[in-house]
């Protein structure tokens, strides 16, 4: 066996400033609108990505564990059918799902490398260490960025497998969805596969439920980004001054997530030089999260140059997982 140190490669290419560098521009941005939007991005600092573990495990936040379900029980056949010897994970955070992924392509002794994907060096770290204990020949190339602007610096070779799961899909716009999307099919060989997770489109209670957990969770954990912009860009924000309100829009078939003001009140946001007015009731949105029919996504897929070729779902169908392949 080679020396652990041998098979692992780490790349940096965070921008200058480190994980919050843009920070400043999106959110002096989306706060001068006369709707306000705070990018979902920011949502992720040690107390928010806390939360976000805690609402993964709520009664009402089926996605995760659907999701999880799906790869446990179809890992082997999603292997089959993409037949990868490199898997690469957009947002691999501590790597929980990827397991399943990497057992199969073990067992069917097709596995090389990992190419985790991620804005957390410390993470990305500790699992290339974890993960080359337990795989003897495999080789983790990780890449520390942010995927969004920095996925053409993702090492490629034909025959791998790019899982882009959570359904963090969902929280694009259409627009910024269709040209990522597109991004992903330009970097892909003819023998890649795509591996994406998407929620999909259900009642409405069962939906909004999701995002109204009744203890209270996902409400600290929307209100937690204003504590995060208070500490990063010197703001006065009062999380307690705001409240959680998430519902479901069925025109544009997604969860609308937002700060609701509860009194009119000012905020100062002195790395800006900004002070904000929130009128009583205004509403500041922060996230929204799509939900898909296949429909929908086959059609996202071909405005994006992809053809959808296997698709798994878990036996309620409240969550998919697809596969997709470049159109030549
Ligand atoms: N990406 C997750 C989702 O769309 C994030 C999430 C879950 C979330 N609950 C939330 C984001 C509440 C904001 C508020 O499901």
């Amino acid at each position: 066996m080679a020396a652990a140190a041998d098979q692992i490669e780490i790349e940096v290419h965070l921008p200058e400033g480190g994980t919050w560098a843009g920070m400043v521009e999106d959110v002096r941005e989306g706060l001068s609108c006369p709707f306000k939007e705070i990018p979902p991005k920011y949502f992720y600092d040690e107390r928010g990505s806390a939360l976000f573990e805690a609402i993964t495990e709520l009664p009402e936040y089926y996605p995760t564990r659907a999701e999880r379900a799906i790869l446990d029980a179809e890992a082997v056949e999603i292997v089959a059918a993409a037949r990868p010897t490199t898997l690469i994970e957009l947002g691999s955070g501590a790597a929980a799902k990827t397991r399943c992924l990497l057992e199969a392509m073990s067992a069917a002794g097709t596995l090389e490398t990992y190419v985790p994907v991620d804005i957390s060096e410390e993470i990305t770290r500790r699992v290339a260490d974890e993960l080359v204990g337990e795989y003897d020949d495999l080789r983790v190339h990780g890449v520390i960025c942010d995927y969004e602007t920095h996925l053409e610096r993702v090492p490629r070779e034909e025959g791998a497998l790019i899982a882009f799961l959570g359904g963090t899909i969902g929280n694009f716009r259409p627009g910024p969805r269709r040209s990522f999307l597109a991004r992903i099919a330009t970097l892909m060989y003819p023998g890649d596969r795509f591996l994406l997770g998407t929620d999909l489109v259900k009642g409405q209670g069962v939906l909004e439920a999701a995002y109204n957990d009744s203890a209270g969770i996902t409400a600290e954990f929307n209100r937690n980004v204003l504590s995060v912009l208070n500490r990063e860009l010197e703001a006065d924000f009062e999380p307690e001054q705001f409240e959680h309100v998430a519902f479901w829009d069925a025109d544009n078939e997604w969860i609308d997530i937002r700060l609701r003001s509860l009194t009119e009140q000012f905020s100062d946001v002195t790395a800006l030089d900004m002070r904000v007015h929130f009128s009583r009731n205004e509403e500041m949105r922060t996230e929204v999260s799509t939900k898909f029919t296949r429909e929908r996504l086959e059609s996202s897929y071909a405005d994006a140059g992809l053809e959808l070729t296997d698709w798994w779902t878990d036996p309620e169908e409240l969550y998919a997982l697809s596969l997709a392949r470049p159109v030549a």
